[in-house]
């Protein structure tokens, strides 16, 4: 079976979210089952970053140039392996050498080129997957272009594609105005992306493709409702009613997120003896400016600073939890400045119990997941989610909101019986939240309990052993 992956961002390369942990890592699962039976690929653009950072490791394939509506640019395909898949990178100076993955005024022409590369690279390099795995609307346009453009020819004419939703809420919405001078899409094919009057490249790609998926099952239902679906749900219950939508839970990279060998923190420990993770915690306090108290929970986010992520539920208490609780509370990640300016502000003013990092950066997050004892994520909406899974193998005990992939990954803990691996609430309310969070801390304070949760925690199965083989039975069930 061979299969092609594209998007924006993949790990160890380029990252700016959980989908690079997803392309990072779901291609060499897939590989591992398939073994020699799979010829599994990768694409994704040759940011700047890439190219300083993994120059040594790569090669260069071939070069051509390639036509988007009347432009004719140069495209560069250079290659690494990475345990038995084979990753492209599409070089083009001008749309990838801007020191940043998203946020620039042509965006919508950048990934339209990048997609049409994604096409005549499978022409350059003689690789006509039976399977295009594409995602998000970053890579939308490969599955349109394919159906659209390049299916009646005879080479592509087998390749079918798979569309995985990682967020409903980014779906490359763009004014008609650039129809076919940017996106190279005839007038006839305007009711392929038109949505809510304006191009939608998530709608174009979810009606083009053979198959839709979304990254866990509870998410895949809720996005048929108007509350999740950011607008899309009347498109989702059409694919739905086809039978082409279905959810698969994201793993992990237990490899990678793994405190028994992670380099990146400071004492390693395991399931059998999670015991070195007090040093962890002790590092973390460190960082933190923060005196030494092992006694005191530590509750960490590492999280977009985006509202979706449940911001306004932290904004409401979280003050009144740390100037009454005997808490700490840390945060990592970057986003809108209003919350950005709120963590500022209440770290200014509890600087011996809240301490915070405005950055991105996946060395001290591996710090964060390690050196906390409690994990919030009291998202409003989540896909999958997928630190409530990072946090779990390192011991932290997540608090999650009940919805999407945190509903399908996190059990509430009974204390009674022992069961569930999480502390959960049910509605998007701060007070729930609140409570939710005092219950965690009692039960930190009892230390039998909660040193049998941790193991409880940490033995949770988060690999992609399931997930891959969900995947491989819908690539070949398209076949
Ligand atoms: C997006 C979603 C997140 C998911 C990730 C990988 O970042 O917001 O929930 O885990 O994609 O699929």
């Amino acid at each position: 079976m061979k299969i092609l992956y594209a998007a924006s961002e993949a790990l160890p390369f380029a990252s700016s979210g959980g989908l690079a942990d997803v392309v990072g890592s779901l291609p060499q699962a897939v590989k591992e089952v398939l073994g020699r039976d799979g010829d599994v690929r990768v694409v994704i653009p040759m940011y700047s970053q890439i190219r300083g950072k993994f120059a040594e490791q790569l090669e260069l394939v071939t070069e051509i140039n390639v036509r988007l509506s009347w432009r004719n640019q140069y495209c560069g395909i250079w290659k690494t392996e990475r345990s038995g898949v084979t990753v492209y990178f599409i070089d083009n100076l001008y749309y990838f050498d801007r020191g940043t993955l998203y946020g620039c005024h042509d965006d919508g022409e950048r990934f339209a080129f990048f997609s049409k590369c994604v096409l005549e690279l499978m022409s350059a390099v003689h690789f006509y997957p039976d399977i295009l795995h594409a995602n998000d609307w970053q890579t939308a346009l490969t599955v349109i272009y394919l159906k659209r453009k390049y299916a009646h020819l005879e080479e592509y004419r087998s390749t079918r594609a798979l569309f995985t939703i990682h967020n409903i809420d980014y779906q490359g919405q763009f004014d008609f105005g650039i129809l076919s001078d940017v996106f190279e899409l005839p007038e006839w094919d305007r009711s392929v992306v038109e949505y809510n009057g304006c191009i939608n490249l998530l709608k174009g790609a979810i009606v083009c493709a053979d198959m839709v998926n979304t990254v866990s099952q509870t998410y895949a239902r809720e996005i048929l409702t108007e509350y999740f679906s950011s607008g899309l749900h009347h498109i989702l219950r059409q694919a739905d009613a086809e039978g082409k939508l279905t959810g698969i839970v994201n793993g992990i990279d237990v490899d990678y997120y793994n405190p028994e060998n992670d380099p990146d923190i400071a004492a390693n420990y395991s399931y059998a003896d999670p015991s070195p993770k007090a040093l962890d915690k002790e590092d973390l306090e460190n960082i933190c400016g923060f005196a030494h108290a092992p006694d005191t929970p530590i509750i960490a986010m590492v999280s977009r600073l985006a509202s979706h992520k449940g911001f306004d539920l932290v904004r409401r208490v979280l003050e009144e939890i740390v100037a009454n609780d005997n808490i700490r509370f840390v945060l990592l990640g970057t986003g809108e400045t209003a919350l950005e300016d709120y963590f500022r502000d209440l770290a200014a003013r509890y600087p011996d119990r809240v301490a915070i990092r405005l950055e991105y950066n996946k060395a001290l997050s591996k710090k964060f997941y390690a050196g906390a004892d409690l994990f919030l994520m009291p998202s409003k909406s989540e896909p999958c989610g997928l630190s409530q899974m990072i946090a779990s193998r390192y011991g932290t005990v997540p608090i999650v909101r009940e919805c999407g992939g945190l509903a399908d990954t996190i059990r509430p803990y009974n204390e009674y019986d022992g069961t569930g691996n999480g502390f959960t609430f049910t509605n998007y309310n701060a007070h729930d939240m609140m409570s939710v969070i005092r219950y965690a801390c009692s039960m930190f304070a009892d230390h039998s309990k909660w040193d049998n949760l941790v193991k409880v925690v940490m033995n949770v199965d988060f690999s992609w052993n399931v997930s891959a083989k969900r995947y491989i039975d819908i690539y070949a069930r398209l076949k």
